[in-house]
């Protein structure tokens, strides 16, 4: 792990590897350990960067408006901080694709490619907004605790929970590591993020979608969606996954992302 100083917070980061390179964002309420198999299995295919963002895992906690924007600052920052010149590919799963549509909208110079994983691009509906509500007020209430136990009830397929038990462990404790600032600064910002479903027509580098087939917290029609209205863009449908398709597939995640990269 490294840390980059940054004026407000530290932020800390994973990368290996050389070659072009490929920024993993997580998601909520993760951090950059979830892209452990793909640390692993891409370093010899790329310069594979995994920062967790403000407040997430050993980054600072800090308090405020998590707005997707100022996720995206932070990330493009991390890429000031490494001196990468390069245009990268962007990796961002659910929460990280939200991030990844404000940095394409933000930086679009600085792309060479773009994987949505797990993600949307419609905004938070009504029902949801309540829901993200409901959570922050349990949040403040109760901790992060049972935060994490219902979320990891509704990203883990049926299969995963029942047959996978060291992986449910391990993404426990990766959640674990979320400050509450950061649950509650995920939550206000994700509710508040806009649509993002009008810039899609505007994205104009190769984009590989993949989703969990059991994806029930984001369902696969918002995958088909994006697919049909960003024009250089493939749907890849992950067999036996849910929301963390990189986690319960890894193999076949990791070998989506490679044969990507060659195709760039
Ligand atoms: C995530 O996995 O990042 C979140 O579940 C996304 C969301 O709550 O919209």
């Amino acid at each position: 792990m490294k840390f980059a100083e940054f004026e407000t917070f530290k932020m800390a980061y994973d990368e290996a590897g050389s070659g072009i390179p490929i920024l993993f964002i997580h998601g909520y309420p993760l951090n950059r350990l979830m892209w452990q198999p793909q640390i692993e299995a891409l370093q010899t295919d790329a310069h594979v960067i995994a920062p967790d963002l403000r407040g997430h895992g050993d980054s600072t906690p800090i308090e405020g408006v998590y707005s997707m924007d100022l996720l995206a600052e932070d990330c493009e920052k991390l890429l000031d901080h490494l001196n990468i010149q390069q245009k990268i590919v962007l990796c961002g799963l659910s929460m990280g694709g939200y991030i990844s549509f404000a940095f394409a909208r933000k930086f679009p110079e600085r792309l060479a490619g773009l994987i949505l994983t797990a993600t949307r691009a419609a905004p938070d509906s009504e029902e949801a907004k309540l829901n993200r509500q409901r959570s922050m007020q349990v949040a403040r209430e109760q901790g992060i605790e049972p935060i994490i136990e219902s979320m990891i009830a509704k990203v883990l397929s049926p299969f995963t929970l029942k047959n996978r038990p060291e992986l449910v462990q391990t993404v426990r404790q990766i959640m674990q590591r979320t400050s509450l600032q950061a649950i509650l600064g995920d939550l206000q910002g994700m509710m508040e993020r806009i649509d993002s479903r009008p810039f899609l027509k505007q994205i104009a580098v190769p984009t590989l979608i993949l989703h969990g087939k059991d994806d029930t917290l984001i369902p696969i029609e918002e995958a088909q969606a994006m697919q049909a209205a960003i024009p250089n863009s493939q749907l890849l449908i992950v067999e036996n996954a849910a929301h963390l398709p990189n986690l319960e597939a890894s193999e076949r995640f990791n070998q989506a992302v490679r044969h990507f990269l060659k195709t760039l």
